[in-house]
């Protein structure tokens, strides 16, 4: 039986959150440089937006470019700077007649001004799309995010707009970069590394957590089928106890 044909298309995870992590490694595998693996990685990219789309699947969230990679050497960063201006220009016409709309997360100042006019316009471009959102985290680390909410919040006290007692889990889920956006069902990480990083600490909270061993560069829509089948077989009971079975 086919992979696809496993999967009970009732029980489809809203929003599915990804670490693509191993390009590094798939690259040096192949005796070349960084980029040569962030650039094949664009194509993994391609494959999980149509297998996602496919199936059902609301949001689809990539971790991109984290705070803390900000760190690596400027010529690696440079280059997936350009990569990502010319994947979103390459793949926003597709984006567009399949339904997708891509909008960002992050720290988006800190870009590079031609990337974040890029995004500007990809995300203009595909705003009224509904089938599926595509959110690219880039210049993001949870932490960051956190701090920032709690900053805007501490303003709202201070001029009076907010009470101390009225902050709740909304009040605070409404002024980070995902409000709005359902908490991630499934978190995938590629390449076997069994760590968050720093990714949407507060909405994985019950999320199902997949760790598949494939580098990112060779990441297809059949480990994405397989990440869901895997999904469909976990007893998901956020803190409650099993439901009773008759
Ligand atoms: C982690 O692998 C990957 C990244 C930091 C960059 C991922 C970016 C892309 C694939 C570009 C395209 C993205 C979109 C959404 C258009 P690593 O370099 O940490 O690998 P390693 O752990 O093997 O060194």
């Amino acid at each position: 039986m086919d992979l696809k044909d496993q999967i009970n298309l009732e029980n489809i995870p809203r929003h599915v959150a990804i670490i693509m992590d191993g390009n590094g490694r798939w690259a040096r595998q192949r005796g070349k440089d960084r980029n040569f693996g962030h650039e094949h990685g664009v194509e993994a990219v391609r494959e999980t937006v149509k297998a996602a789309a496919d199936l059902g699947v609301e949001y689809l969230t990539f971790f991109a470019f984290s705070t803390e990679n900000w760190e690596r050497p400027k010529v690696e960063v440079d280059s997936l700077m350009e990569l990502l201006v010319r994947a979103i220009r390459n793949e926003t016409p597709e984006l567009n007649e399949n339904g997708v709309r891509l909008q960002a997360i992050g720290d988006l100042e800190a870009l590079p001004k031609k990337c974040r006019q890029e995004l500007k316009e990809a995300m203009a471009m595909t705003a009224h799309n509904s089938k599926l959102t595509v959110m690219v985290a880039l210049s993001y680390s949870s932490r960051w995010e956190i701090l920032e909410a709690t900053k805007k919040i501490a303003g709202k006290i201070s001029s009076g707009e907010l009470k101390p007692e009225e902050i709740d889990s909304l009040v605070l889920e409404n002024h980070m970069e995902t409000a709005g956006i359902p908490d991630p069902d499934l978190l995938i990480r590629t390449s076997g590394e069994l760590r968050i990083s720093n990714f949407l600490l507060w909405q994985i909270a019950y999320a199902e957590l997949y760790f598949p061993k494939v580098l990112w560069p060779d990441f297809r829509k059949k480990h994405f089928y397989e990440a869901i089948i895997e999904f469909q077989k976990r007893e998901r009971r956020f803190g409650r106890i099993p439901q009773p079975q008759f």
